[in-house]
């Protein structure tokens, strides 16, 4: 369907915002999860870890007040395996409110150098953060056309993309974010016809465990003399931008990057 010229499109009240990338118990993912479950939304948290987002998503429901008639489900999903996403997506159509927000922030790193990175890391790295983000917003784009009231997508590149390569992730997680911000802009010009705006965020370090713990005090201390802000972001720093971005106020921005890195990047 086309929308109606001029008009902003509303979101019923009842509305699923899938986030993936929920599973870590420290990750930006269910930080978002969070946030978006006080606004209001109904939330889907997706992780290649079924078992903790499960055990997040019991954790999560139990704190919403019962008379919020707010949903939340755990989905185990490897989103680079599109048998695993549609099994997903058939289990979300059968539970949950209609999908009016997808937040991929399912990703991971790769701290190989050029000479260091082998075939099989190259293209793990590049299906995981690059198709997996494409085969997600496949299936949501479809449903929230078919909802007919738009939507929002957001994705997760990172300053490495602009940046080719820090401390932690090199070559080939620059490039595959950057994929990953080529991708949104085809998806906002692709999908705005039928009021979905997409948008990538692109954080600086975040205290998470994406290093696997390497991201040390001092290691904190390092990379914050770089940082107009001196210090490192928190989940709940990035959680706000994707709020705002999945909003209704953000109606109107779309295909756009925003950095979330306290300064580190500007361009
Ligand atoms: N933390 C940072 O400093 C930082 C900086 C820039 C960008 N980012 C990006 O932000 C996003 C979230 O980062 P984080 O720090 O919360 O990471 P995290 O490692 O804490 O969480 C990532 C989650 O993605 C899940 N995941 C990995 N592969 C998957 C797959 N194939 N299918 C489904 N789920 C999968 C993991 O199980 C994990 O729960 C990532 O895309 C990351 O690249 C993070």
């Amino acid at each position: 369907m086309t929308l109606e010229i001029n008009r902003i499109q509303p979101f019923p009240d009842e509305r699923t915002a899938i986030v993936t990338g929920a599973g870590a118990e420290r990750g930006i993912g269910r930080r978002v999860a969070r946030k978006l479950a006080s606004e209001g939304w109904s939330v889907v948290a997706a992780d290649i870890d079924g078992a903790a987002t499960e055990a997040f998503a019991a954790e999560l429901t139990a704190e919403l007040p019962a008379e919020s008639g707010q949903k939340v489900i755990g989905v185990g999903v490897d989103i680079s395996d599109q048998a695993a996403v549609d099994a997903a997506f058939a289990r979300i159509d059968a539970e949950m409110p209609p999908i009016a927000a997808l937040v991929n922030l399912a990703g991971i790193p790769s701290p190989h150098s050029i000479f260091e990175i082998t075939s099989d890391i190259w293209d793990k790295v590049m299906n995981v953060n690059g198709k997996g983000t494409l085969l997600m917003i496949q299936a949501a784009a479809t449903r929230m056309i078919d909802g007919g009231f738009g939507g929002r997508i957001v994705n997760t590149a990172s300053i490495t993309a602009l940046d080719g390569g820090g401390t932690f992730s090199k070559t080939g997680y620059a490039a595959a974010k950057a994929a990953v911000q080529g991708l949104t802009r085809g998806a906002a010009r692709e999908l705005g016809q039928y009021g979905i705006t997409a948008n990538v965020i692109l954080p600086g370090p975040i205290d998470t465990d994406i290093m696997g713990g390497t991201l040390t005090d001092d290691r904190k201390a390092g990379m914050s003399a770089n940082i107009p802000l001196q210090r490192v972001g928190q989940p709940e720093e990035v959680a706000g931008l994707i709020n705002f971005l999945v909003s209704e106020d953000s109606s109107f921005v779309s295909g756009t990057s925003i950095n979330v890195d306290g300064g580190k990047h500007m361009h």
